[in-house]
């Protein structure tokens, strides 16, 4: 074993590379794109206003990072509602395992891409340590998945006017962003395990005809999770800018029917 260790070649220096291409364009903007959304995410949580458009006039629309909207009486000023349900979101999103690839390169240079030195030296521990913690992901898709729930009952609601069904930019604007966060949850590595790890033989497990659909359907998401990933952090933050604008007056919801 020894004589095996001692043939590696030493770590590169960080940064060193044989590569010609532009490596440093993906951590780039992986790290620009995520920051910007923390920071808008961040501001809209503390800003604590222009969550909702329930004017007596229009369906009730709600902010996809205030749902679900929990207010009681007498609630600190300070606390907002988007405070005490984000951590659930952003939790899926932080263990999820594309995000964890995209940050650890992006934030932490670990590595800054493949083929390319790194900064630290022969202390490689893995996913152990305080990482260990990234495990909680599944626990995490559970949450999300009660959430796809709640954002579905937000679109039904968005299409309740006072006067009967109506479907307006809003709506469509909810839409969009459920079926994208639902590609997103759908496409989970955890949730293709769920219903086909752990299990050698289909045809001869318990239910194992629906869990085969079920895993094929969930395999086929999951290829193109990055995008489903990518397309739903802009989505939501889309849902909730227009939320924003609207509520506060700054522009109309047009309402086709
Ligand atoms: S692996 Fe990305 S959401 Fe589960």
């Amino acid at each position: 074993m020894e004589q095996a260790a001692s043939s590696l070649p030493p770590p590169a220096r960080f940064g060193a590379t044989d590569r010609k291409d532009n490596w440093w364009a993906a951590p780039l903007t992986v790290l620009i794109a995520l920051s910007a959304f923390g920071v808008y995410a961040t501001f809209r949580v503390v800003q604590n206003a222009w969550y909702a458009i329930d004017d007596t006039a229009s369906a009730h629309i709600l902010s996809p990072f205030y749902s679900p909207l929990i207010i009681w009486d007498g609630m600190p000023r300070w606390l907002s509602p988007g405070m005490l349900i984000l951590w659930a979101p952003a939790g899926f999103r932080l263990t999820c395992y594309y995000y964890r690839k995209a940050y650890y390169r992006a934030f932490f240079l670990d590595p800054p891409a493949c083929g390319v030195g790194e900064p630290r030296r022969n202390n490689y521990l893995g996913e152990r340590g305080i990482l260990i913690l990234q495990n909680v992901h599944r626990y995490f898709l559970y949450l999300a998945l009660g959430f796809i729930v709640i954002l579905t009952w937000d679109v039904i609601k968005a299409m309740m006017w006072p006067d009967g069904f109506g479907v307006s930019v809003a709506t469509l604007i909810l839409l969009l962003n459920t079926v994208f966060l639902g590609l997103y949850t759908f496409s989970c590595h955890s949730l293709r395990h769920l219903v086909g790890g752990r299990i050698d033989c289909f045809s001869c497990a318990a239910m194992g005809q629906a869990r085969h659909k079920a895993w094929k359907g969930v395999s086929k998401l999951n290829s193109s999770h990055m995008r489903w990933a990518w397309i739903s952090l802009f989505t939501v933050m889309l849902a909730d800018f227009y939320v924003w604008m609207v509520s506060s007056g700054v522009i109309t919801d047009f309402r086709f029917f």
